[in-house]
């Protein structure tokens, strides 16, 4: 390699974290010569790929930047006033540096580790009570994918839950109001079908309800911004056991009767107009709040209050069993990733506001829209919204010529037919109202001057019966952080709390945290991406289509693939999509009774959960000793069901980290039988480059984005799931109201047509930074430091399953079950004990009990990967000495585990180890500490004693 192209391939080395000194050492530890023999080793022949990738060279990460740069102002920003759920906003900066742009925040996993996830958990807790106070519901989520999931979500809890008592469905009727957003009405079409409910759309007021239905859905306020008074509808609708869901909107209701004081029993929506970009579409987190009595049935992640050892209070993931095994075959949601950054983010910004800032906003975008739709009036233009909060529906004869006139001086509108709508935001000014007059008055050639404001007060767009009078976020940490520098150190007070990669390695099985390079992420920042409303017309994101259409690509050669849809936004939404163009398959041939899926037992949770949301029955089918497949059991169900076979879900390489070798023949199997494969990409990081989903016969895949192609996790969310089918599937993917779609088309997933566009950024970033030879050696060398570890952990651990060449794929099972006979010693005490050795535990009892799935991935170097190893193998001699009568089986470091730095230092200490036993296990940790938060978190405590919102100021008085 020259000077030159070397600098073209510079960032391959800031990836993958080991040197070429380093891979050479690894090598000799595992004994291979050389990459390429363990590869073969480990990957059957049969699947290797014979091209190389066709995803184009290497690029220094400045040449990036300067790329994209010209890339980003193809797209347009125009002052976009379309509205539809899709606001301008404004992210206070303190918010940005802080956390937006932060790996401290970005890079953290999903908080299952309460104890060194005390900061996000408690941000969680703040959304959670921000949503209950604004809504007017007690229990409320900490997120969910966009609006239109969460009203579908809610439409199948009401459908369970009136229809459990039979085996007939009843009630199969939701009714939906025709004045809700389109996507939204798509999202339910879609989710509606295969699980047998009956959409009836109509007008609310004419609607006759009867106890065929079990549930309602209506919008408030409405998607041209008319708000109506729904309190008899809904009395109606509880007169027949139907309840009702309110689609609404977080700062109208800063101003409005919350729909928990309507009757409503269920609100959802988006919190995105909180301070997150919109992002051509997302991420941002959608949130769904109810009544006590569902809070068992809520979907999605929901944290709540508990105690630790000490019993102190601390927070954690409630219900998480329910959760983390999704129900499988009895599920009633997939949702696993949802939003967890965007909801922190959207948290902050009511932290930061308060209620009387946020009140402030709300009352300046309703002010200068009731004075944009005064001054219309005086120009000829009704407004048909009689109450309103932001949005203006004004009659108008020349749309065309009015759009025209908009577009030329850069302003979007919302239209349809004869209607334009104008949604008003934080954002608007004075001066905005007068360009919007503007595009007016050259219509009509009249102009006016905008109405002077008398009293600013005056807000005769809210109906009186609808204004509201209770109060909201009176919680303390809603009222303490107004300077900035109060905020930044609180943001940092969080931070602190939480364990993320900038401090160590999260090596979380099936999870793949690797980097999330920074050059990846800045673009998500940049205006050009940010400002892009999702429905703005086409020729506004030309930028986005040319990163799309080159993804797409990209992903298409990188599964061996024909087309691909970047419209789910989680793995488990990806899934579902995938099951649902299998779906259409078999009935655009008439073979609609396909509706058997066989899935492994090792299969992750959502994989179940997805196909019974898509309207398959699951047959579960068992693995060997191995963790492989077992081949006679598989042969016999998909015998049994061979004429109603739809398909089989499989994880490549498998969840237990084995290449299977027979992966071909099974696929060859199930299309034998009429079946279609689909193949779980969670563990894509082990194929690209070397195989993939089309190469080993599958027909279709999700990849995790926010695994494999360096989408961070942010706490537990943003994703994006996108599916890559072969020719067979392809002509059934999602479409979108906002776009051209094929005749086939399954109808849309996400709200949004291309799902979270603005974080696509960063997988694009990825793949054109490393280019075909960077990902090829990503996978390869997380190969490496997978079989690096094994190696160096072999003597103390027993490692579980491994290939017929005694490897493993990118990640290895470590057997921890013997320690509880011979010691007493349990998998979450070695998680725990992980966490005052500076390390987040690996995944847990996934896909086995009482094991732990160590996952290094490529961006850890040597020193980083000893660090881990010589903290297992120092906690190994820990069991040992309680095995050996040489420490308590009681007080020891482990059951204690963690040790807080309170704890350490207070008076005297009282256990059978030294303090320094207990916080600094090892050399690197004393230049170097961690300090978990709180001691070890009370699970059933938690999960019996259900509190999901901050508690009462009343509660902190006492403490007091
Ligand atoms: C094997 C496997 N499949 C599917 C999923 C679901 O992906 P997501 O969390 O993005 O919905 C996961 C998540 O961890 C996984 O490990």
């Amino acid at each position: 390699m020259d000077l030159f192209e070397q600098q073209q391939a510079e960032f391959i080395g800031r990836h993958i974290g080991p040197n070429s000194i380093e891979i050479a050492e690894m090598l000799k530890q595992i004994k291979m010569q050389n990459i390429e023999e363990l590869i073969e080793k480990t990957l059957p022949a049969s699947i290797r790929l014979k091209q190389p990738l066709q995803t184009g060279n290497s690029m220094s990460e400045y040449e990036y930047l300067t790329t994209l740069k010209t890339i980003a102002q193809k797209n347009k920003i125009y002052k976009s006033y379309i509205g539809k759920g899709y606001y301008n906003t404004i992210m206070p900066s303190v918010i940005l540096r802080n956390v937006f742009e932060n790996p401290g925040w970005y890079t953290q996993y999903t908080p299952y580790q309460a104890e060194i996830a005390q900061g996000r958990l408690e941000s969680l807790l703040n959304y959670q009570t921000m949503i209950s106070d604004l809504t007017g519901l007690p229990i409320a989520n900490a997120s969910l994918l966009d609006e239109g999931t969460a009203a579908a979500e809610g439409m199948a809890m009401l459908f369970n839950h009136k229809n459990k008592h039979t085996d007939n469905i009843d009630s199969p009727n939701f009714f939906v109001d025709e004045n809700i957003s389109e996507q939204t009405k798509e999202v339910l079409k879609t989710r509606s079908k295969p699980i047998h409910v009956e959409l009836v759309f109509g007008d609310y007021k004419t609607i006759e309800l009867d106890q065929s239905y079990f549930g309602a859905i209506v919008q408030y306020p409405n998607k041209n911004g008319q708000i109506d008074d729904y309190r008899s509808f809904i009395e109606k609708a509880h007169n027949q056991d139907a309840q009702v869901i309110m689609a609404t909107d977080l700062l109208a209701l800063c101003l409005l009767t919350p729909p928990g004081e309507l009757g409503a029993d269920i609100a959802i929506g988006n919190s995105q107009r909180f301070g997150v970009p919109m992002g051509f579409g997302g991420p941002h987190a959608a949130f769904f709040a109810t009544k006590e009595t569902f809070k068992r049935n809520l979907p999605g992640r929901i944290i709540g209050v508990s105690v630790d050892a000490n019993g102190n209070r601390c927070l954690r993931m409630a219900l998480q069993t329910r959760e983390q095994h999704i129900r499988r075959e009895k599920a009633t949601s997939n949702i696993c990733t949802a939003q967890a950054l965007l909801a922190n983010i959207a948290a902050f910004y009511a932290v930061y506001h308060g209620a009387s800032g946020l009140k402030n906003i709300a009352k300046r975008t309703s002010l200068l829209a009731n004075m944009l739709s005064n001054s219309l009036s005086k120009l000829g233009f009704k407004n048909e919204n009689a109450h309103y909060f932001d949005t203006l529906q004004i009659n108008v004869d020349q749309v065309e010529k009015l759009k025209e006139i908009a577009e030329s001086k850069g302003i979007n509108f919302g239209y349809n037919a004869n209607k334009v709508n104008i949604s008003l935001d934080e954002t608007t000014g004075l001066k905005d109202v007068q360009e919007i007059l503007a595009v007016f008055s050259k219509l009509t050639n009249n102009s006016i001057d905008i109405e002077k404001l008398d009293n600013i007060e005056l807000l005769t767009n809210i109906p009186t019966e609808l204004t509201r009078t209770s109060e909201y976020l009176t919680h303390p940490v809603f009222n303490t952080y107004r300077s900035e520098t109060q905020m930044m150190r609180y943001l940092k007070s969080l931070e602190n709390k939480d364990l993320s990669l900038n401090t160590s390695m999260i090596s979380l099985g099936s999870c793949t945290m690797k980097l999330n390079a920074a050059t990846e992420l800045i673009p998500v920042s940049w205006p050009e991406f940010g400002g892009i409303h999702p429905f703005a017309p086409s020729n506004q994101w030309e930028g986005y289509q040319q990163i799309i259409s080159e993804l797409e690509n990209w992903l298409n050669n990188i599964t061996g693939f024909s087309a691909t849809s970047l419209q789910p936004n989680s793995g488990a939404q990806g899934e579902y999509t995938g099951l649902l163009t299998i779906r259409a398959y078999h009935e655009h041939r008439n073979e609609t009774h396909r509706n058997i899926i066989l899935i492994p037992i090792s299969a992750h949770g959502t994989n179940p959960a997805s196909a019974v949301m898509a309207g398959f029955k699951v047959v579960v089918t068992k693995c060997d000793d191995h963790g492989n497949i077992d081949m006679d059991d598989l042969k016999m169900h998909a015998e049994k069901h061979k004429d109603n076979l739809g398909g089989l879900m499989i994880t490549y390489p498998s969840t237990h980290g084995v290449f299977e070798e027979n992966v071909i023949e099974i696929c060859n199997l199930i299309h034998e039988l009429g079946g279609l494969v689909y193949m779980d990409g969670a563990n894509m990081n082990a194929q690209v480059g070397l195989t993939s989903p089309g190469n080993i016969g599958a027909d279709v895949c999700h990849l995790n984005l926010h695994k494999t192609f360096a989408i961070p996790h942010g706490g537990g969310g943003p994703g994006m799931g996108p599916i890559c089918v072969n020719e067979k599937l392809a002509p059934y993917l999602p479409g979108h109201f906002s776009l051209k779609n094929s005749a086939t088309a399954i109808p849309a997933v996400s709200a949004a047509p291309y799902g979270s566009a603005s974080i696509l950024l960063i997988s694009y970033a990825y793949i054109k930074m490393l280019g075909a030879e960077g990902i090829k050696k990503s996978t390869e060398i997380a190969i490496l430091n997978a079989n690096y570890m094994k190696s160096r952990l072999e003597n103390d651990y027993s490692i579980l399953y491994t290939g017929k060449n005694g490897t493993c794929a990118h990640e290895f099972i470590v057997d921890l079950r013997p320690f509880k006979t011979s010691a007493g010693i349990e998998a979450e005490d070695v998680a725990k004990r992980l966490m005052d050795y500076n390390f987040h535990a690996p995944t847990m009892s996934f896909p086995v009990a009482g094991t732990i799935m160590i996952e290094p991935t490529e961006s850890e170097d040597k020193a980083e990967l000893d660090r881990l190893c010589d903290a297992l193998i120092e906690i190994r001699a820990e069991i040992k000495a309680i095995e050996e009568g040489n420490s308590d089986k009681i007080d020891n470091p482990l059951k204690n585990a963690p040790h807080t730095q309170f704890e350490t230092i207070e008076g005297v200490w009282n256990h059978q180890y030294s303090r320094q036993k207990a916080v600094f296990p090892i050399e690197y940790v004393k230049h170097n500490k961690f300090w978990p938060s709180v001691k070890r978190v009370n699970n059933t405590f938690g999960d019996r004693n259900l509190i999901c919102t901050c508690e009462p100021v009343s509660s902190y008085v006492n403490e007091a």
